[in-house]
């Protein structure tokens, strides 16, 4: 439960990456058995940037990054901590944070990747909150990026529609009289969920052959309608849950960013927190499901639009593979 008198952390600078090829749902019609309209209407999403060959995770979470660094004007051996949220990651190791932290010239930081898919930048967030919160650390670097292009199958026309790539970054600092930033959150997973949403290949159950590249292992497979189910209803939930505790109505949220997976999801939960169009970020309809980097893109148009200003009572909610899922409740502050 938030508290006046903690230290909390505090967004202070926000930055994105998109890549600049943009695939619509017309150039999808040629590749795959599918419809602008269908897509539209069962997603909301339009179209969606890709990477450029060659262009990988660790370059748009540096280039998300960088614009943090530039904004908030300092320099990167000043950042202690750098934590990426991908299940797109350059490779299994060494963590893309790794490669990051070198392109950036952060000398001083650690870092490590997290991975809980749509949920990984609000787990990172979180934990990252609780680090400044601890008063060991006063600049994280918090990044959800994902290159879903690499993982998925162009000839299903049941997933390959619904992703795209990008990265958020956004930088957490000390508010020492708790007034401000990351002030409640609510984390939760469910591996029983682990069947409807997967990539099975390449890891220690299914290492890399012949047979996992033929069977198409290493592409992401969901039970698309399973899995709307559950994150209709546990997305919605959660958002409820943090804002209930936290004693906030309709009238007191300025703005909710929730995962941008499919419009339909957006809308039962923004329904269940009585909320209008006004008061929810959606932006599935230009980026389409970026997993990790949602959350932060969605912040970054939001602050851009200036939809969010310092005082503002922010919700956010994810809901992805795991199953994970969780809501966060920020009290806005003053970020570049
Ligand atoms: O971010 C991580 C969490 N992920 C999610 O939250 C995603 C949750 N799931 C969804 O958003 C939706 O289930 C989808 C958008 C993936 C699918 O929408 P749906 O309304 O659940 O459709 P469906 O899978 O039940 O398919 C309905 C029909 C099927 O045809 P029949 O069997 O009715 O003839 C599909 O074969 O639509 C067909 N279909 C398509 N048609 C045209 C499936 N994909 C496509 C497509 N274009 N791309």
């Amino acid at each position: 439960m938030p508290s006046q008198q903690r230290r909390t952390a505090k967004i202070t600078a926000i930055g994105k990456y998109l890549p600049e090829r943009i695939l619509s749902n017309f150039e999808l019609e040629k590749m795959v058995d599918t419809t602008d309209e269908w897509i539209r209407s069962r997603t909301g999403i339009i179209e969606r940037h890709l990477v450029r060959d060659g262009e990988v995770t660790s370059h748009m979470a540096t280039e998300a990054a960088r614009e943090v660094l530039l904004k908030r004007q300092i320099d990167p051996e000043e950042i202690d901590c750098i934590i990426v949220a991908t299940v797109t990651p350059d490779m299994f190791f060494p963590a893309t944070a790794c490669l990051v932290q070198n392109n950036l010239g952060a000398t001083r930081a650690w870092g490590f990747d997290l991975s809980a898919a749509c949920s990984g930048f609000l787990f990172a967030l979180d934990t990252g909150a609780r680090m400044v919160e601890s008063g060991q650390y006063t600049k994280i670097l918090v990044i959800g990026a994902d290159t879903m292009s690499s993982i998925l199958d162009y000839t299903d026309r049941a997933t390959c529609v619904l992703f795209g790539d990008g990265a958020g970054a956004i930088l957490l600092e000390p508010c020492e009289d708790g007034s401000e930033g990351v002030l409640d959150s609510i984390l939760r997973c469910d591996g029983s969920g682990a069947e409807y949403l997967y990539m099975e290949g390449g890891g220690s159950l299914y290492p890399p052959s012949a047979e996992t590249i033929a069977k198409g292992q290493h592409y992401l497979q969901q039970d698309g309608p399973a899995v709307f189910k559950y994150a209709a209803k546990w997305m919605a939930d959660v958002s409820a849950e943090v804002a209930e505790r936290n004693g906030l109505t309709n009238k007191d949220i300025q703005l909710f960013i929730p995962h941008q997976a499919n419009k339909r999801i957006i809308d039962a939960s923004a329904h269940r927190l009585g909320l209008t169009a006004e008061q929810v970020l959606s932006n599935i309809e230009r980026y389409a499901n970026t997993t990790a980097a949602t959350i932060p893109l969605g912040m970054a148009d939001a602050v851009d639009d200036g939809r969010l200003r310092p005082g503002d009572n922010l919700i956010l909610a994810a809901f992805g593979a795991g199953f994970t899922w969780g809501g966060m409740y920020i009290r806005w502050s003053e970020v570049r």
